[in-house]
């Protein structure tokens, strides 16, 4: 299956024409080789812009080669639409063409205050619209100081409750999820390629055997750059990483992105 790379801009860059430059540098150049596939998530208010770049004929971009290119938000609400003032809904996403969307970020938990109760109406919510979803999942570092099955349980009871009442079918080639240890992004300091696969390994189990998946995606992020990318993705359980501040330098995303295909 292919490395999903995905780049989560989050809050940046501060104006459209910057997103727009950083849009074009990330994805106008030809990459021939096959192992990856990137997702672009800007912040909402760029999306539409983003999207006419993407699919203008004159955009020679990673679409054009044999890389998929695809759009995803970072957020989405649980509703179709109503008073929910300020809220962005899956179907007015996929009206756009968008294809992602990020759900359970930790930024959101903390600074939105969204709980877990929430995070699974959204997962139930972007299922519905056939968006696919990108949960993110991982612990603070507090928990990670008492050990290996303090952070597995964590994590462990997070799927639980992100993703109540969903299983099988309803699930499959649709769910992606991020493995972020808290204590690890925007760090500098990313977890060991031994503790992100050991994390993931067991994600995996739980997916498959709690929640029927027969081939679970599970992605590593948490300072994500160039020169640990490889260590990450030679794992084939690793299934690609989510990027936030390597992504806002098109030079090192492209870095990375041409790293991943090298990855066999
Ligand atoms: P950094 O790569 O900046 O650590 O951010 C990771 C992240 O939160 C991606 O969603």
């Amino acid at each position: 299956m292919k490395k999903l790379i995905i780049a989560n801009w989050k809050m940046n860059p501060p104006t459209l024409k910057k997103a727009k430059e950083l849009f074009s540098a990330t994805t106008n150049y030809r990459l021939q080789a096959k192992n990856a596939e990137i997702v672009i998530v800007p912040p909402f208010i760029y999306l539409s812009e983003l999207l006419k770049i993407k699919n203008s004929p004159k955009q020679s971009t990673l679409a054009t080669g044999q890389i998929k290119l695809k759009i995803g938000a970072q957020n989405i609400f649980w509703a179709t639409e109503g008073a929910y003032t300020g809220e962005i809904s899956p179907k007015m996403l996929k009206d756009l063409y968008v294809d992602y969307a990020i759900i359970g970020h930790s930024e959101r938990r903390k600074y939105a205050a969204e709980t877990d109760e929430m995070i699974n109406k959204k997962v139930i919510a972007a299922l519905k619209e056939s968006l696919k979803v990108i949960l993110c999942v991982g612990e603070p570092l507090e928990i990670r100081k008492k050990g290996k099955k303090a952070a597995m349980d964590f994590v462990k009871n997070q799927l639980q409750k992100d993703l109540k009442g969903l299983k099988g079918k309803l699930l499959s080639n649709k769910l992606i999820i991020a493995y972020e240890p808290i204590w690890a992004i925007g760090t500098g300091i990313s977890a060991t390629p031994e503790t992100a696969l050991e994390t993931i390994k067991y994600i995996k189990k739980l997916l498959i055997t709690n929640y029927q998946l027969l081939t679970p995606r599970v992605l590593y992020g948490g300072s994500v750059d160039s020169k640990n990318i490889k260590g990450f993705l030679q794992h084939n359980e690793i299934d690609g990483a989510l990027v936030g501040g390597a992504s806002l330098n098109a030079k090192e995303f492209k870095k990375i992105v041409e790293l991943t295909n090298k990855i066999n």
